[in-house]
């Protein structure tokens, strides 16, 4: 197994290119299963949650050609089971269902597996498709879904913690093929939404409104292949952003969307950071004195929950107190204990994380555990004194394109390693 070893102290100078974002398209991928005819995909990041996603697409009979970031799918003759553990193993997978329901009206998919950020229920999957007329039980392991005959109607989506962003895909792709119209109230607003909606519009989908918490589609009786670019990746640009301040560093971040990272940008101008765009590129730099800021994290346009690690990170660095509340999956400071490991101050009380910041880290052999706390300890290990070995980085890889290779081109002292 593979881990990183990092150098700490060096400030990440230079420029680097945002990958296209994983949570567009991974629900973009299953949309491909809407048609019989071909569709390219471009600008998809090389991770392993997508080559599940193209072993996922391939078990249930669709071609699947990747050449570089281009990925072609032609999804002709389909079943509507796919591989039981491929689909248990990757969350992100629950996203079949809508797809394989709106085209063949049944599908049997796999209850997503547990996951440590929190319990990760799909009621509200289940719900909103339910109210489109699926017969849904739970057998097996399995969800298993009918419809003889997908009916538009009104879908309200809020849950405990806001709207569902997958369960939002789920929802669209199976209305875009149901007779008559659907209203999803309480829709998740993430630019992800917003990029699938756009391909399924591209197949000849009616979709408006995606990107409001109002969203209507008009069932269309089929579709067709289509080409599309998926938006690059706010998350990862969001990482790297955190790490050249952190870092005392300057770093350009070519293609990155500033308009759908501005809850991320507007907390780090207030701890001090300068943050310019120039152009189509975004370029941030740490200023003079940090300042701790609160943070909860929220549904999008409100800070989101998988940059809450990287934030802390910048927060243990920043003397004075910062509280750091986690509103979207409860268990999400697993990153806490390992921090402590290089010396940082947290308490947590409830949702909220207490961080007393200002005292330097220093390195130590520390554990992955998700992928956004991976990125995080990687984060930490930068700046920290000496080296930081930081283990089970394959959770770094579901969602980062090379990343060590990217920070050792901004400088960075990383090398990845077999675990001994
Ligand atoms: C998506 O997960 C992302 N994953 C997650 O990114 C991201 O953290 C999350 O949205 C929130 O932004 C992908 O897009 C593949 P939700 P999703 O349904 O759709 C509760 C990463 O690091 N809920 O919006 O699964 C749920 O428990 C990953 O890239 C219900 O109660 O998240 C959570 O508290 C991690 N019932 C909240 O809603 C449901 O049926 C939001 O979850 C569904 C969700």
């Amino acid at each position: 197994m593979e881990s990183l070893s990092i150098k700490g102290g060096v400030p990440l100078r230079g420029e680097v290119t945002i990958s296209g974002a994983k949570n567009a398209a991974l629900p973009i991928m299953a949309a491909t299963l809407l048609t019989a005819e071909p569709c390219v995909i471009r600008r998809v990041p090389n991770l392993s949650d997508v080559t599940f996603m193209g072993q996922i697409l391939t078990s249930l009979g669709a071609k699947v050609k990747f050449d570089g970031a281009t990925l072609t799918v032609q999804a002709a003759k389909i079943r509507g089971v796919g591989d039981y553990d491929l689909i248990r193993k990757m969350r992100g997978s629950i996203c079949i269902l809508g797809p394989l329901l709106g085209r063949l009206h049944r599908a049997s998919v796999s209850l997503p597996g547990g996951c440590v950020i929190g319990p990760r229920p799909i009621d509200l999957h289940l719900k909103g498709l339910g109210r489109l007329g699926a017969r849904i039980t739970i057998q097996g392991g399995y969800v298993r879904a009918r419809a003889p005959r997908l009916a538009g109607g009104e879908v309200f989506l809020g849950g405990r913690a806001g709207p569902t962003v997958l369960g939002t895909a789920n929802v669209m792709m199976a209305a875009v093929l149901a007779k008559g119209v659907t209203l999803i109230e309480s829709a998740a607003c993430e630019p992800e939404v917003v990029d699938l909606a756009a391909f399924l519009n591209a197949m000849g989908a009616r979709v408006v409104g995606a990107g409001s918490p109002t969203i209507t589609i008009t069932g269309v009786r089929e579709l067709h292949g289509a080409e599309h670019e998926v938006i690059p990746d706010r998350i990862e640009a969001a990482t790297f952003a955190i790490a050249a301040a952190a870092t005392h560093g300057e770093v350009t971040l070519r293609e990155a969307r500033s308009d759908h990272m501005h809850a991320v940008l507007d907390k780090l101008r207030e701890a001090g950071v300068a943050v310019e765009r120039r152009g189509p590129a975004l370029t941030v730099r740490r200023g003079n004195r940090l300042k701790p800021v609160d943070i909860t994290t929220l549904p999008y346009a409100g800070f989101p929950t998988d940059a809450q690690a990287q934030m802390m990170v910048l927060m243990t660095l920043t003397p004075g107190i910062s509280i750091i509340t986690e509103r979207i999956f409860e268990s999400r400071f697993m990153h806490v204990s390992e921090l402590a490991r290089l010396g940082a101050d947290i308490a947590i009380e409830g949702p909220s994380a207490i961080v007393k910041g200002g005292r330097p880290l220093s390195g130590a052999p520390i554990m992955a555990s998700d992928l956004r706390a991976s990125a995080a300890l990687v984060i930490a290990g930068l700046v920290a004194r000496g080296s930081t070995l930081v283990k089970r980085i394959y959770h770094l890889d579901r969602g980062y394109e090379k990343i060590d290779e990217k920070l050792k081109r901004l400088g960075a002292r990383i090398e990845r390693v077999e675990e001994p």
